[in-house]
């Protein structure tokens, strides 16, 4: 097989550092995986595969970080967003998307008496702490440690110039330790707003881990008893799980969600959703964006949500999260992998290698061959990929673990 060459890719970059600082920013950054084995920039797009502007192609499993779970131009999600496009995007207002998406969304989303859109996961995370602290007249936040809930001052974990008093009111427990929250809890007795969490822990650099029962029962307690409130982050998560929202899949009782990602198949759009006992809080809040009414999204977001449901697409991702994983293990011939995770978000990393270097060179061969993994963040599995498509990524593993094996033994 010949191996992927990036030479435009590389140019591009290069030029783009002329204009913009650092080239690319964010985890998209070829810099993040392995520099040398990724390009740097995509062309265009189609079900679960991806062409790079050097005519490489790729079967994505990294979705956009998350966005494509129907597949890239999904004829049904695209024809709606044309037609709201032949009407024009954006307005003063809201266009009549606005309602029928709220009303789908109150209606399919658990624990949702009402809802508040916006164009990025940050807005909305952002968003629900606010109406947490409204609502309960306390400051505080409890978040997991190394959990990412966006790029916003308040939970941005790197990065210089934000004041630490712009994170004061943030404090940190382990995930999945019940105690370690209880101990968190009792220091800030009183002052706690809310306990933010993502549904499954699914942080960077790091296996996937699944809340232990006792731990969620230990948080819906907690807020029961303490006064404060479930702010559950599923930005990543949402629509991929279970159609209602993946707070109830893994048992915590939400007071609050946000979502965004893949509720429009790629197209711009979060939205913040919560019980009817915080719609006061929730109008009291100051919130909006330039942005936040165009139209075509939330026709792309009606039309996304319908089909999930019509096609089945969650027991679908699922069904080939599976065969994916399988398929990993099996080609893994003895070499000690971890796949962790829900099979439609999994992730794999190898047991010996706390710095990643191994999946790094394992995923750069996987990706100058046609597949595109991360090494160090959860994949994604999209609803177009087939059978087919997982038999040409495992047999594109197999050799990749094989090169592994002999550079690294
Ligand atoms: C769990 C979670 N929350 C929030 C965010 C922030 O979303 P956005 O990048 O759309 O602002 C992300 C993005 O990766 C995320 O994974």
């Amino acid at each position: 097989m010949k191996l992927y060459d990036f030479t435009r890719s590389y140019a591009l970059f290069e030029e783009a550092k002329r204009y913009v600082p650092n080239g690319i920013y964010g985890p998209r950054s070829p810099m993040f995986l392995t520099f040398g084995s990724y390009p740097a920039f995509i062309e265009r797009g189609d079900g679960c595969r991806i062409w790079d502007v050097d005519g490489n192609v790729y079967i994505d499993y990294m979705c956009s970080f998350g966005t494509n779970l129907l597949g890239l131009r999904h004829p049904k999600v695209d024809a709606a967003a044309r037609a709201q496009w032949d009407k024009a995007d954006c307005f003063t207002l809201p266009s009549d998307q606005w309602v029928p998406l709220a009303k789908k969304l109150v209606e399919t989303l658990d624990d949702s008496d009402w809802c508040v859109f916006a164009k990025n996961g940050s807005d909305v995370t952002s968003y629900v702490i606010t109406v947490a602290r409204v609502a309960t007249g306390r400051q505080d936040i409890l978040l997991a440690h190394g959990a990412y809930h966006g790029s916003h001052f308040w939970c941005q974990p790197h990065g210089e110039g934000v004041p630490e008093a712009w994170k004061s009111h943030v404090h940190y427990f382990e995930y999945n330790d019940a105690a370690d929250l209880k101990r968190v809890v009792a220091e800030h007795r009183g002052n706690i707003a809310g306990i933010m969490l993502t549904p499954h822990r699914h942080d960077a650099f790091r296996d996937q881990e699944l809340p232990a029962p006792e731990f969620v029962a230990a948080v819906n307690a907690l807020a029961r008893q303490e006064g404060f409130l479930v702010l559950i982050d599923d930005v990543r998560c949402g629509f991929r799980l279970k159609l209602s929202g993946s707070a109830r899949f893994y048992g915590y009782e939400a007071d609050l969600g946000c979502f965004g990602k893949a509720m429009a198949n790629g197209y711009p759009i979060a939205v913040a959703t919560g019980r009817a006992e915080l719609r006061a809080a929730a109008e009291k809040v100051y919130f909006t964006g330039t942005h936040f009414f165009s139209g075509v999204p939330f026709a792309a977001a009606i039309a996304t949500i319908d089909e999930i449901r019509a096609s089945g697409a969650i027991e679908k991702i699922d069904r080939m999260g599976r065969l994916l994983m399988d398929g990993l293990r099996e080609a893994a011939a003895g070499e000690a992998v971890r796949l962790t995770g829900p099979p439609a978000m999994p992730f794999m990393a190898f047991a010996d290698d706390p710095a990643f270097e191994k999946n790094r060179f394992f995923c750069g061969q996987a990706a100058r061959r046609g597949i595109f993994f991360h090494p160090h963040h959860n994949w994604f599995v999209c609803a177009a990929i087939t059978e087919a498509d997982i038999r040409q990524t495992v047999d594109v593993a197999a050799d990749c673990f094989a090169l592994t094996k002999e550079k690294f033994s």
